[in-house]
């Protein structure tokens, strides 16, 4: 079994990574639309974590080979829990960590519809550490900001080919 963690600011591109990867996930966006309607909902966040880490246990207990954690695990002790946890079961731990410079993500978040404010970005860019192979990790991946080309948007339909 193997558990990964994705690293990174809000806008690095998580989701789209995962997404493209086809990985199975869990994220604290979708437990907060499951618990509060609301993705956006940053008002119980203690228990939106805890029912997180509760749907992944029952994961390994079902000993599903790959689980993705998406979520930003900016911090050392955020993703101690997950170690533990995959250590606890005996899967592999794996980071993938969203080098992408604040600029990019700040760019990035204004050009969707769901804005992180810049000051909270500043915020959580100071509380950012590199995930490294000492914290625990079986493997610790880069993702650029170059890396990955963005997600295509579908073509514009035709407007018309009948002559004007
Ligand atoms: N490699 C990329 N190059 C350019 N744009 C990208 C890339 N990856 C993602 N994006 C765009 O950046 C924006 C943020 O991406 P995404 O939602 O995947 O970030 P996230 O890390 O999941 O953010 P959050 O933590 O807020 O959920 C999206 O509009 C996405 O289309
Ligand atoms: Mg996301």
């Amino acid at each position: 079994m193997k558990l990964i963690l994705l690293v990174g600011l809000p806008g690095s591109g998580k989701s789209t990574y995962a997404a493209a990867q086809k990985l199975p996930v869990l994220s604290s966006d979708d437990t907060r639309a499951l618990l509060l309607d609301d993705i956006t909902n940053q008002s119980a966040n203690r228990i939106v974590f805890a029912m997180l880490r509760r749907l992944l246990r029952a994961r390994l207990e079902l000993r599903r080979p790959v689980t993705c954690i998406d979520a930003t695990n900016l911090t050392r002790a955020e993703r101690r829990q997950y170690i533990r946890t995959a250590q606890l079961y005996g899967a592999a731990i794996e980071a993938v960590y969203f080098d992408v410079p604040l600029d990019v993500c700040k760019q990035r978040n204004l050009a969707r519809e769901r804005n992180v404010p810049d000051d909270i970005m500043d915020r959580m860019a100071a509380r950012l550490r590199v995930p490294t192979l000492e914290e625990g990790f079986t493997r610790v991946e880069y993702v650029r900001a170059t890396d990955a080309a963005p997600p295509t948007t579908p073509a514009p339909a035709a407007t018309s080919t009948l002559p004007r």
